[in-house]
């Protein structure tokens, strides 16, 4: 059964809404008994979807929500219970809320994340679907909706499948759930659905775009506003609810890293009226250089993942996130790149605010059905949804198409399809990959994939002195490529248990991790066209991949913060090496 959802709202928190936070009754369902019938059909009428009672003492109902356990939304749900930790499979989650009357306005219901099928259904009813386990999604339920007492039904599903995005093997714990929050969210008939707004590529002294209304009355006058600025524009939308924004700001201050500056704008039409904070900058490649703002910039970066700090499980919200993006901070970085998937909208509109450059990826990770439609077709809708999510984002600089993925024309046909995809949803930002090099010889090391040849920015990820020998393997490798474009190295690291000490070349060591990155650096430096690295990685995160005992432990200790958010040895190092890069730089 394809997904099926509404076109994505932007900026629903913006919006009156009602948050569904809180525990959920629910149902592990490892047989999809609840929506299956024993001969593997779905079920008409009678599954756990209805959230039935039975009507009488003779009536056979075999599940009861009231009478199960209860998660916690949003969540994952492997770090809630010790025997959901390794489950993969079916869990149904159900809550009940009060809803007033709708008094002719629509009502959404968006999930931020649900990893990584979700069914949903409102009073038994079903409402909307979809897949992907790092994206919003939105489903209308203005005719669903009752006055009073409403049961939400959301059967969510994170088996990992070999056609899937991401497919069956990851370095990263599969953690299934509700992840993020689930909003009910309330808006006029005819609502202000998306708008994209930022400088004019070719002339950056004018603010571009459009507006995009949704509902019956798509024929409106919209006025576009920077309170802040007295600056106005009048459109009229066209029969689709469509209108192009042109507005002249010669003297707009620039959103930088040092200076985040966002401007408060305003969208209103005479049915709806909605706000949103943007920074406006420009970014671009020219002559081997990344500019921001016409200028030349180092991105001084570090991998993360949506590892909770401090605690088992997936982050989520305004307060992981600013942990995390403080760390990063802390380290000097001016680049983030949130890795291998699109992360929680809270930690991107944070890197607007702090000032953090931003790079987003989605989870085409390793070895992909590449010559299956639906899988492109899956990769294409997460594509569209995190541009959907994110246009608007000052700190989001780079799209990238996926990670380490291996150089066969199936691949290349696959990942050019995203490419254009991206282009096309966003001609204002980079679109780059996490590429591998290839290697000449043990001193000389390519990146010449010729996947390279339709990106903006190169992404590398290479690891000589941690899976490619011993510290010192850096020393005197250069680095060339055929693509004569601006390279970052996404990925280099070592692995180091926080606390465990010895020598240099005793692996697992802080010492080794520290050794490793001061050769890496010495490296990197010689590299004429370096324009950015992101580490790997921030902190610990969880693997299934991970197994040495006393030191791994279902871990990937490649984290310069431990998981119980202690610095390693070669934090520092970094940290050092960035302060003299960013005096470099200014
Ligand atoms: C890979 C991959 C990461 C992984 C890392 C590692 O390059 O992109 O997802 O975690 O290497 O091996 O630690």
């Amino acid at each position: 059964m394809p997904p099926r959802s509404a076109p994505l709202i932007q900026n629903v928190f913006a919006r009156s809404a009602q948050s569904l936070a809180g525990d959920w009754r629910v149902i592990v369902d490892p047989y999809d008994n609840g929506y299956l019938d024993y001969r593997g059909q779905p079920l008409a009428t009678d599954g756990y979807f209805a959230d039935r009672k039975p009507a009488s003492k003779s009536d056979r109902i075999e599940y009861d929500f009231d009478r199960s356990e209860t998660l916690r939304v949003p969540g994952d749900w492997n770090s809630q219970r010790p025997e959901l930790f390794l489950y993969e499979g079916t869990v149904w989650y159900r809550t009940r809320f009060d809803a007033g009357a709708a008094g002719g306005r629509r009502r959404f219901l968006r999930f931020g994340a649900a990893n990584y099928e979700a069914r949903v259904w409102l009073n038994g009813t079903f409402a909307g679907s979809h897949r992907g386990g790092f994206t919003p999604f939105d489903v209308e339920v203005t005719s669903l909706l009752r006055q009073g007492s409403n049961s939400l039904v959301v059967m969510v599903n994170d088996m990992r499948r070999r056609e899937g995005v991401p497919t069956l093997n990851t370095d990263w714990w599969n953690y299934g759930g509700l992840t993020r929050d689930v909003l009910l969210v309330d808006v006029p008939e005819t609502f202000v659905r998306d708008w994209a707004l930022h400088l004019a590529p070719e002339d950056p002294r004018r603010i571009t775009g459009w507006v995009q209304l949704d509902g019956p009355t798509r024929r409106q006058p919209v006025v576009v506003r920077l309170p802040g600025l007295g600056l106005a524009v009048r459109v009229q939308t066209d029969a689709e609810g469509f209108a192009r924004v042109e507005l002249e700001a010669p003297s707009i201050e620039r959103w930088t890293p040092e200076r985040p500056r966002l401007h408060d704008v305003e969208l209103q039409c005479d049915t709806d009226r909605v706000v949103d904070r943007i920074g406006f900058r420009t970014i671009e490649v020219r002559g081997g250089e990344i500019l921001l703002n016409g200028a030349p910039v180092f991105l001084r970066g570090i991998s993360v993942h949506e590892q909770a700090p401090r605690r088992e499980g997936r982050a989520c919200g305004p307060a992981d996130a600013r942990t995390l993006l403080g760390w990063a901070q802390e380290l000097g970085a001016n680049f983030v790149r949130l890795s291998h998937y699109p992360h929680d909208e809270h930690t991107v509109r944070l890197a607007d605010e702090l000032g953090l450059l931003v790079w987003e990826e989605i989870p085409v990770y390793w070895t992909i059905a590449w010559d299956d439609p639906d899988t492109l077709e899956n990769a294409r809708t997460q594509l569209t949804e995190l541009v959907t999510r994110d246009r608007n984002r000052a700190s989001v600089v780079l799209w990238s198409v996926g990670n380490e993925t291996p150089p066969t024309e199936a691949r290349l046909r696959f990942m050019r399809e995203l490419v254009r995809t991206a282009r096309a949803l966003d001609p204002t930002r980079l679109v780059s990959a996490a590429l591998e090099r290839q290697e000449v010889h043990p001193l000389l090391q390519r990146v010449d994939d010729p996947l390279g040849a339709d990106l903006d920015v190169l992404g590398c990820n290479e690891y000589l002195g941690w899976y490619d020998g011993l510290p010192d393997r850096p020393d005197g490798v250069r680095w060339e490529t055929c693509h004569a474009k601006p390279l970052v190295m996404t990925e280099l690291g070592a692995d180091a248990l926080h606390g465990l000490h010895g020598n240099a070349l005793t692996r697992w060591t802080e010492e080794y991790q520290a050794t490793f990155y001061e050769h890496q650096l010495r490296m990197l430096e010689a590299i004429p066209f370096l324009r950015g690295m992101s580490p790997w990685i921030l902190a610990d995160f969880r693997s299934p991949r991970r197994a040495l005992p006393g030191v791994q432990d279902g871990w990937n200790r490649k984290g310069l913060v431990s998981d119980r958010g202690e610095k390693k040895l070669a934090f520092r190092i970094l940290q050092d090496h960035y302060r003299a890069l960013a005096a470099r730089w200014r």
